[in-house]
């Protein structure tokens, strides 16, 4: 298809609570619809070479959404881990998760943390889950670990700099992002990846996410490899 596909791509998958209310459904089969559209993108995304998929999957800020649609997404997020296990292997899809993490539930921590070790070996895609995340707390946990590491003597401050910032995230082993996409077409961040995103390429699409599947996606890519990324420097003359 394109040949300029992007290393990472990290996805605010937005909109499942108007896909449903459009059905005149409850939140929650938005939410269902839209684990399904996440099953979709995963195999869709080992299929088309992308080596990294972030999905912003559970904010800190979702945990003051009403407390029944915040157990429905917690077992929803739990039944996947679980019954996703054999296609993710079957794929070679490894699996990793930032975030507060102790702030889920325990069954759910425990469910990842078997998922995350049954898919280890694998060396294809890897499905980066953000759960209780907020980009703003993973600056707050990164600065408090690098003050530890001053106190005790183990870090001097003229070794802050921006690689030993990156090697304090949650995402220390994961390239940043090429391309950022949004669905549902709000044109916010909403707190994901801040410190990453710094150079990312963003896609923002109306396409609401239980209808965004492959053809939506191969879209995004192909938008992408039209771009020409400069990182602030100025651009060869062909590129202009
Ligand atoms: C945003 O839609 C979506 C979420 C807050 C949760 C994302 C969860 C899933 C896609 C399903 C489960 C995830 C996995 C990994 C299996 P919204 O509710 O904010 O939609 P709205 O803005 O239309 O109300």
């Amino acid at each position: 298809m394109t040949t300029n596909v992007p290393r990472h791509v990290a996805i605010i998958m937005d909109g499942n609570g108007r896909w449903a209310k459009q059905r005149g459904l409850p939140r929650i089969e938005g939410h269902r619809a839209g684990a399904e559209s996440v099953r979709a993108i995963v195999r869709a995304c080992g299929e088309l070479g992308i080596k990294y998929l972030t999905l912003y999957a559970f904010s800190v800020e979702n945990w003051n959404r009403p407390k029944p649609e915040v157990s429905a997404l917690m077992r929803l997020l739990e039944f996947y881990l679980r019954q996703e296990i054999p296609e993710l292997n079957k794929n070679n899809v490894r699996l990793a998760a930032i975030g507060r993490l102790h702030e889920l539930p325990l069954r759910a921590q425990k469910q990842l943390q078997k998922s995350i070790e049954a898919l280890s070996k694998n060396t294809g895609l890897t499905l980066v889950l953000a759960l209780s995340y907020g980009g703003r707390a993973e600056l707050v946990d990164a600065m408090r670990e690098i003050g530890r590491e001053i106190k005790g003597g183990r870090l001097d401050i003229s070794g802050i700099d921006e690689a030993s910032i990156s090697r304090h995230l949650y995402t220390r082993d994961i390239p940043d992002p090429d391309l950022l996409v949004r669905t549902s077409g709000e044109m916010r961040v909403s707190n994901f990846l801040l410190w990453q995103i710094s150079y990312a390429e963003m896609y923002v699409t109306d396409t609401l996410w239980p209808d965004f599947r492959k053809p939506q996606l191969e879209q995004a890519i192909a938008d992408y490899s039209k771009r020409h990324r400069r990182f602030g420097r100025v651009g060869t003359a062909e590129e202009k």
